[in-house]
């Protein structure tokens, strides 16, 4: 039995329901002072038609009694993802119950399935700061919200059940911040704006370093997809590098590039009114790395992982980069542009080929709001995932099924190769569909031999409503799938033993 604490009249109390409306032995057999009489939740579960699906609600308000109400959610058989929704439900209801005096929602996580452990506390530490996260305010009144969500759990004073709910805060916080700037509006970001937020955040952490590449770097770097995108736009281009190595890391060094587009317009080869308005989330895949160098480096992971994001406006101006123009990216290779919307390709191929060439890569992962075929194919929920092994593609699944970001493995086909050609580049960098696949066939060469893979997240970066742990806005979609695959030691490899 977990040790609730003391119940008052600011409290709302959850509870999981099992599958089968089955409620916890806790409550059953809840000690001194009964909380609720169990006869009379189930009576409500059975009036409600509450059956323990998870995230089914039943709100029983406890007049004159204490807590001030009881709200049963269903957790059915209590798997990490059912703790996830379990969660989620409860806080998003308990936020809308502070609006009428609610404080406090007190979180059980052991249920008649199952007793919460380590696993469980991190999801539900995850969930319930990010099913409750809220965009920093700009509009106005301000609804009250909870002062604080009490998770219970039985095995609280295990050490490894206190590490984990750390870990699940730190990995929350990370995404919370990886969704403020992904939320912020392309008039207040620019890449000069993304460069300033990200020293602020990330430069005093320990074992990091953050360096500004700005124009006049960029051309002695030779960034030309960079500078090209950035070109049309009032707010110069800059490439961020958060290198953090700690001093017991081995010799595996991840590069991780996100694509930093901070407001995409389509450029020259300009978007439609409805596909622009989106384009304030184009760099999401940079705000994931940058949040999983900040969880890496506050958890003090003993690893070594840099972080580049290339930042750029594709914007529309008379400096703006035009169809036909050819393109010379770091290390070489040459791009002739057919559409300057396909921008992210052409930012992240020098940030590429820059891990690989002047960072001492030894694995590249990219994650980019890339193309509007993987939504297409896809969904709005799920990532497209491109690897060059095998074990990366594993490592990467394994990672994401523990973070709960469902990501889908799509073939790196050559078959579709030709559709890459040009007569006066290496490339062309918009060669059709399957518009994913070639997005990332276009990519390959830039990582040349080492393993690599790449994250298409046009569809899971942003949520069109609140659901679950998500809410209305960006995501940080990425960031807990690269922060679990650093926790496990960066693994380009199969895994020696597999465990169904
Ligand atoms: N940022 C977009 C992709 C995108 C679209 C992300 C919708 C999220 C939602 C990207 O820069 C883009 O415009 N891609 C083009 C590529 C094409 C011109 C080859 C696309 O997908 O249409
Ligand atoms: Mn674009
Ligand atoms: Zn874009």
């Amino acid at each position: 039995m977990p040790a609730l604490p003391a119940l008052g009249p600011d409290d709302v109390l959850a509870v999981p329901v099992g599958s089968g409306a089955t409620l916890p032995t806790w409550l059953i057999r809840s000690g001194p002072v009964p909380v609720v009489d169990p006869d009379f939740l189930a009576g409500a579960l059975a009036d409600t038609g509450n059956t323990g699906k998870p995230a089914t609600q039943t709100l029983v308000p406890i007049a004159g009694r204490r807590p001030r109400s009881i709200l049963a959610v269903g957790i059915g058989e209590a798997t990490l993802p059912d703790v996830r929704s379990y969660v989620a439900a409860a806080v998003r209801r308990g936020q809308a119950l502070a609006e009428h005096g609610a404080r406090r929602l007190v979180l059980p996580l052991d249920s008649a399935a199952a007793p919460a452990g380590a696993d469980e506390v991190r999801a539900a530490v995850e969930a319930a700061l990010l099913a409750g996260y809220r965009f920093r305010d700009t509009s106005t009144p301000h609804p009250r919200r909870l002062d604080a969500v009490t998770v219970v759990a039985a095995d609280a004073d295990d050490p490894a059940v206190i590490a984990a709910a750390r870990t699940g805060q730190v990995a929350a916080e990370a995404v919370a911040w990886a969704r403020d700037l992904v939320n912020t509006p392309g008039n207040v970001k620019n890449p000069a704006w993304l460069a300033d937020a990200a020293t602020a955040r990330l430069a005093d952490l320990p074992h990091v370093t953050v360096t500004v590449l700005g124009p006049d770097e960029l051309r002695s770097g030779g960034f030309g997809g960079v500078l090209a995108v950035g070109g049309g736009s009032a707010t110069p281009p800059r490439v961020l590098v958060v290198r953090y190595r700690h001093p017991a890391a081995g010799d595996g060094h991840p590069v991780l590039v996100g694509k930093g587009i901070t407001f995409d317009t389509g450029g020259i080869s300009i978007k439609t009114n409805a596909g622009m308005r989106e384009m304030k989330t184009d760099m999401a895949g940079g705000a994931a790395v940058l949040a999983t160098v900040d969880a890496v480096a506050r958890l003090e992971l003993p690893v070594a992982v840099t972080v580049v994001v290339p930042a750029a406006e594709n914007a529309v101006s008379g400096g703006s980069y035009r169809p036909s123009d050819v393109v010379t990216h770091v290390g070489g290779r040459t791009t002739e542009v057919l559409n300057t919307d396909a921008e992210g390709r052409m930012v992240l191929a020098d940030g590429l080929a820059y891990g690989r060439l002047e960072l001492g890569a030894s694995v590249l992962v990219d994650v980019a709001t890339l193309t509007g075929a993987m939504k297409v194919a896809l969904g709005a929920k799920t990532a497209g995932l491109y690897a060059t092994t095998d074990g990366l593609a594993e490592a990467l699944r394994t990672a994401a099924a523990h973070a709960g970001e469902p990501l889908w493995r799509m073939p790196l086909a050559q078959e579709h190769g030709d559709l890459l050609r040009s007569s006066v580049a290496d490339a062309n960098n918009a060669p059709g569909n399957p518009g994913g696949t070639t997005a990332a066939l276009f990519l390959r060469p830039f990582a040349g031999e080492l393993p690599w893979a790449h994250l298409d997240v046009a569809g899971p970066a942003r949520a069109g409503s609140d659901d679950g742990e998500l809410v209305k806005g960006g995501t940080g979609f990425g960031a807990r799938t690269l922060l679990r695959w650093l926790e496990a030691g960066a693994p380009v490899d199969p895994p020696a033993t597999v465990v169904d």
